[in-house]
């Protein structure tokens, strides 16, 4: 039964150019954003780190003893490395690796018994030809596995080698514990035995994410009256400034969309709400995305903050990611409030453009850009930049665009 403080194993399993690595990195940078110690360990990275590359599909069959020795002393040695990892510093380590015999699962198992270490089989099954064939020319081909040699021989190999693994393929059964199994690009997701907060995001995060590429777009609202004061929080309008810049976006956001095929969201702060008016896209509004709550020092200038409550202002100035305003919030608060956010976020097939604050922007960026937690409350996010993100299979490109912000 997961305890408070509980440690995981995710277990990926499923034949290769499946999407396990995609699916791995996702959760981790998720998890990560959370606020959990999460990391994946990847055992085809250690074995071409330490046995070197250029391993034809021979080396992969079954049948060969050599070949399924090293196999196996890889896995064992990058699932020692995940277990050290996570008893000493993690809280979810996640083992990115075939898996796919029943032996092989049932040894991870017993090195998690007795460790106080909870291990979720997370099983990918896709048998699309299509999705395959993309998977392998998106992401193996530029394997160092396959440096020089021609392209139709590398396509031709990596068939060879998914063939060997799919004579000794078991899928995930009820008695090996827990499992989610993700199935057609998450269209179907089986889940069995599933305790447990950390489990229960998982699975709510897996069911909601969207393969599309689609950009998200950022920005802080217009210049406020408080922004120009340097006053913090509050629910103040736009200055002449602001109503420049909501003008300039609105305008900037028909060029590129003519009126259709976005969505804008804000908060519910009248600054967010003003800058969206001007644009021809449909809005919505979410309380999540408000400021961070300043508690006892909302509508202050951070000069007031420091004279009229030092030790507050050291608190903060010594760990800008966990302090609280005295009945305000954290940026951790401002993080878990977001999830929700994120969750639509990833669902959502078209481009979204949200309008929100510096806080917010910070960890919603951050989401995205897989900023480490202590960073996240120094990201910079300037006001009346537009920045434009798009979520790749790896990474994320990035762009911003300065906006003018001529006074309206
Ligand atoms: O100053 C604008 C503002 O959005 C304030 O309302 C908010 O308290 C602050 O930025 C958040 O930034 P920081 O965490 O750096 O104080």
């Amino acid at each position: 039964m997961p305890q408070a403080g509980q440690k995981y194993v995710l277990v990926m399993v499923g034949l290769p150019a499946r999407g396990k690595s995609y699916t791995a990195r996702k959760l981790a940078r998720y998890l990560r954003w959370l606020g959990y110690p999460t990391r994946v360990f990847n055992a085809g990275e250690l074995r071409r780190h330490k046995l070197g590359t250029g391993y034809s599909a021979a080396f992969f069959d079954p049948g060969n003893a050599d070949g399924q020795r090293a196999l196996e002393a890889m896995a064992r040695e990058s699932f020692g490395q995940l277990t050290d990892w996570l008893l000493r510093e993690g809280r979810i380590g996640i083992f990115d690796a075939t898996n796919t015999t029943r032996e092989r699962r049932e040894w991870i198992r017993k090195l998690c018994d007795g460790r106080g270490l909870e291990p979720v089989f997370v099983e990918v099954i896709n048998d699309d030809p299509a999705a395959i064939e993309e998977n392998i020319r998106a992401n193996k081909l530029g394997s160092p596995d396959y440096e020089g040699t021609p392209l139709a021989e590398a396509v031709r190999d990596f068939r060879r080698r998914i063939a060997h693994y799919e004579r000794a393929y078991v899928q995930v059964d009820d008695p090996e514990g827990s499992y989610l199994k993700l199935i057609d690009r998450h269209r179907k997701i089986v889940s069995h035995r599933i305790d447990g907060w950390i489990p229960a995001r998982i699975v709510g995060f897996l069911t909601n994410l969207r393969i599309t590429e689609r950009p998200v777009l950022l920005t802080r609202h217009g210049e406020s009256s408080f922004n120009q004061e340097g006053r913090i929080g509050g629910d103040p309008p736009l200055s002449p400034g602001g109503r420049g810049f909501a003008a300039e976006l609105g305008a900037y956001l028909s060029r590129r969309f003519g009126g259709e095929g976005a969505e804008v969201w804000t908060s519910t702060m009248r600054r967010t709400v003003e800058t969206a008016a001007p644009l021809d896209l449909p809005v919505r509004e979410w309380r999540s995305l408000d400021e961070i709550d300043a508690g006892i020092c909302d509508g202050l200038t951070y000069e007031e903050i420091r004279r009229r409550h030092p030790q507050e202002h050291a608190a903060r100035t010594r760990d800008k990611l966990r302090y609280r305003y005295p009945r305000g919030e954290s940026y951790q608060d401002v993080i878990q409030r977001l999830d929700r956010v994120i969750i639509e976020l990833e669902r959502q097939n078209s481009p979204v453009l949200v309008i929100s604050h510096q806080a917010v922007m910070r960890a919603l960026y951050a989401y995205f850009a897989d900023v480490a937690a202590e960073r996240i409350p120094h990201v910079p996010v300037p006001l009346h930049t537009l920045i434009e993100l798009t979520p790749r299979a790896y990474d994320c490109i990035e762009e911003r665009i300065a906006l003018t912000a001529d006074a309206a």
